[in-house]
């Protein structure tokens, strides 16, 4: 794992921008995968802004999102999709059609997963894919004890998480109980990966992920296994 010791969020979203549009320049059809949450805000603001230079394009990239809750509405403003259409979408040149993200609403929520999936394969696999940290060690919404051979899945999400996203919401009971997330197998077939982790709330669990042992019980410690992942975080690890 490559680590890259940053400043604080600001150069965390300035530096993993830079890493991004390397991989879109380099590639003709660049496949990505996406996250939310608090951290990567900053990444896609800077995306919208070299997108909109001109430094970068979206036209022939597809993307795949990690996860989205069970239940909400497209337009819930707590909803990933939501979230992705505010945070990045809207700004740049991405074409919809090939802008994925999972459907918890659907009627069939396995089919919805194994869809996916197929999606994932037909698009030649991801090129790239970007990951925040859970408290609990979590990537997408793997929960503690998930199995790392893992594909795209329904969740019963863990009480730390739905504590930790209630910032998001009105009230905690707001929060859904279930997800849809990628699989940790899906993600570990990423050719490479972007893993950022800002705020010393973090620190403890993110020991354990880079140096402690490889479990289950650790989601994201199975990235020790990865041959690329390059670690941008402002914590002294
Ligand atoms: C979000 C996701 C989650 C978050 C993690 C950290 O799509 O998959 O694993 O990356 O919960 O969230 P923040 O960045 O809000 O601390």
């Amino acid at each position: 794992m490559e680590i890259i010791k940053v400043k604080d969020s600001d150069e965390l979203g300035y530096k993993a921008a830079e890493i991004v549009a390397k991989t879109l320049n380099e590639l003709e059809n660049p496949v990505i995968g996406l996250a939310t949450g608090s951290t990567p805000e900053k990444l896609y603001a800077n995306l919208v802004q070299k997108c909109q230079a001109n430094e970068i394009t979206f036209k022939n990239t597809t993307t795949f999102n990690l996860d989205e809750y069970v239940s909400l509405a497209h337009d819930d403003p707590t909803s990933y999709h939501y979230y992705m259409e505010k945070h990045l979408f809207s700004g740049i040149d991405i074409q919809k059609k090939n802008a994925h993200v999972l459907n918890g609403e659907a009627d069939d929520l396995e089919k919805e997963c194994e869809t996916f999936e197929q999606l994932i394969q037909e698009a030649g696999n991801l090129n790239m894919q970007i990951l925040g940290l859970g408290l609990n060690g979590h990537i997408g919404f793997n929960e503690p004890g998930t199995a790392f051979d893992s594909r795209t899945h329904i969740v019963e999400l863990d009480p730390l998480t739905i504590e930790a996203n209630s910032r998001f919401f009105a009230s905690k009971e707001d929060v859904p109980t279930r997800a849809l997330t990628m699989g940790i197998g899906t993600i570990m077939d990423a050719e490479k990966i972007l893993f950022l982790v800002q705020g010393d709330k973090k620190a403890d669990i993110l020991k354990k992920v880079v140096y402690g042992k490889v479990t289950e019980e650790v989601p994201a410690s199975i990235l020790q296994r990865h041959p690329n992942v390059t670690l941008l975080t402002d914590i002294d690890i």
